[in-house]
């Protein structure tokens, strides 16, 4: 199948199945009890997911859930496994906590790098009649306790990846199997997690409540998202930090305010670069009507991006590796760049949108290039690929599989996860292929 009829086949594939609820009311939590306290009585349990970490970082973590109904929600978090000395975080920043019936996100901050904190998830449901007429009228408590680690230059380097999961359940169960039985430090989840989105709800459902059987897949382990184009398209992914939040206002400088997503920081050994490559269309092309933005994005991006690269930390990690969607680099000579004006095609070019983004690849390529990045993993068109270094370009770029997982694509086209992992002073990426369910390839990079 094509890539256009598969999209459009997930998408009818989606509406026909409405965004059924995994947990349905009076329902336990997988793998934990059903919330205590459960005010049921506005039809079902207030809390309506698991949680997912966000944003895997050393001092902060971002805990999001979803909720069946107008709710406050927070999390009891400590150093304790029992929870004895947690403190309570609302979600919400200053001024005002959120009130939300959909999704709630909080903001863990000032935590200790390279160490284990346990929480607990909570929301307390709210009557909502006019500014002076606010009441908790019920609370619920996961009973169940996650915890996870902070990331830190002690940490264990250790990462997978996926990426263009496209709203594919199965492909998806399958990443989600094989990342628990490897258990990383943390997940990059390299985009294309969308297809075209339109409301919050379908967004609850890829995120919070995928139809897979290891739907707390984010409780215990953090995950980064770069977004892909395809979670920049739809109304309800023009705002995707309703869903998967940015990252605290004050791990970024009032410059760098909008770059959300953008990560830079150590695990171990490795320092981990996320980058957003934005669309695979140019701002200008008459389809998108103006109402793109990315120019200006990639440039920002790139500011940032020099900024971060002579941060001691970056610069005493042994690896460098870098993440984003789009591919920086392409060996075939008619594969389309993304910078073909006005509508991103021309003789000689395949397709009318970007197999690899020549605009970043001039931008970031040197900048990874000069601080002796190794490895760039990148997903987008749906083939697995390794690119060697060579002299011009010194970084080796893989790029992750697609979603197809049957005879619909032809055999060397397969999901992947993508696997990194420091061992005996080496990283060493595997690659699964999760149709065979066998490892793929095996690339070993030395130190910086
Ligand atoms: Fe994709
Ligand atoms: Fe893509």
């Amino acid at each position: 199948m094509k890539r256009r009829e598969f999209l459009k086949t997930t998408a009818a594939l989606a509406a026909l199945a409405g965004s059924a609820d995994l947990l349905k009311a009076g329902e336990p939590l997988k793998n934990g009890k059903a919330p205590e306290a459960a005010d049921e009585s506005e039809g079902g349990p207030l809390l309506a997911s698991h949680p997912v970490l966000q944003n895997y970082a050393p001092t902060s973590m971002g805990v999001a859930f979803a909720v069946s109904a107008l709710a406050n929600g927070y999390v009891l978090y400590g150093r304790e496994p029992d929870l004895s000395d947690a403190v309570k975080v609302k979600c919400g920043g200053f001024r005002t906590t959120d009130i939300g019936d959909r999704i709630l996100h909080v903001r863990l901050t000032g935590l200790k790098p390279d160490t284990r904190y346990y929480y607990r998830i909570g929301a307390d449901r709210i009557h909502y009649g006019g500014g002076y007429d606010m009441k908790v009228i019920g609370n619920e408590e996961d009973t169940r306790i996650h915890s996870f680690r902070t990331a830190g230059p002690k940490e264990k380097a250790h990462f997978c990846v996926i990426n263009d999961t496209h709203v594919r359940w199965e492909p998806f169960g399958r990443a989600l199997d094989k990342i628990a039985e490897i258990g990383p430090s943390c997940v990059v989840w390299n985009g294309d997690a969308s297809n075209t989105e339109e409301t919050m709800d379908a967004q609850v459902r890829i995120f919070f409540k995928p139809e897979v059987q290891c739907n707390d897949y984010a409780a215990d382990t953090p995950y980064l998202f770069c977004p892909g184009n395809h979670d920049l398209r739809g109304m309800a992914n023009r705002h995707l930090e309703r869903a998967w939040m940015y990252r605290q206002p004050e791990e970024r400088s009032s410059r760098d305010w909008d770059l959300g997503r953008n990560f830079a920081f150590r695990m171990g050994d490795v320092a981990m670069i996320g980058l957003d490559t934005g669309e695979d269309k140019l701002d200008g092309n008459p389809r998108f009507a103006g109402l793109f933005n990315n120019a200006a994005y990639r440039e920002a991006q790139t500011k940032w991006l020099k900024e971060v690269l002579k941060r001691k930390d970056i610069k005493k990690a042994k690896y460098l590796v870098a993440f984003c969607h789009i591919p920086l680099f392409d060996p075939d000579p008619a594969a389309n760049p993304g910078d073909l004006a006005p509508a991103d095609s021309a003789p000689g070019f395949k397709k009318d949108y970007a197999a690899w983004q020549r605009t970043c690849s001039q931008m970031w390529g040197p900048l990874l290039a000069k601080a002796g990045c190794q490895l760039l993993v990148t997903g987008h068109q749906h083939r697995y690929r390794y690119d060697a270094p060579t002299p011009e370009r010194p970084w080796a770029q893989i790029v992750g599989g697609g979603p197809f997982l049957t005879d619909e694509a032809p055999a060397d086209r397969f999901p992947t996860v993508i696997e990194g992992r420091v061992q005996r002073g080496r990283l060493v990426v595997t690659v699964h292929n999760l149709r065979s369910g066998v490892v793929h390839d095996t690339w070993n990079f030395k130190p910086r």
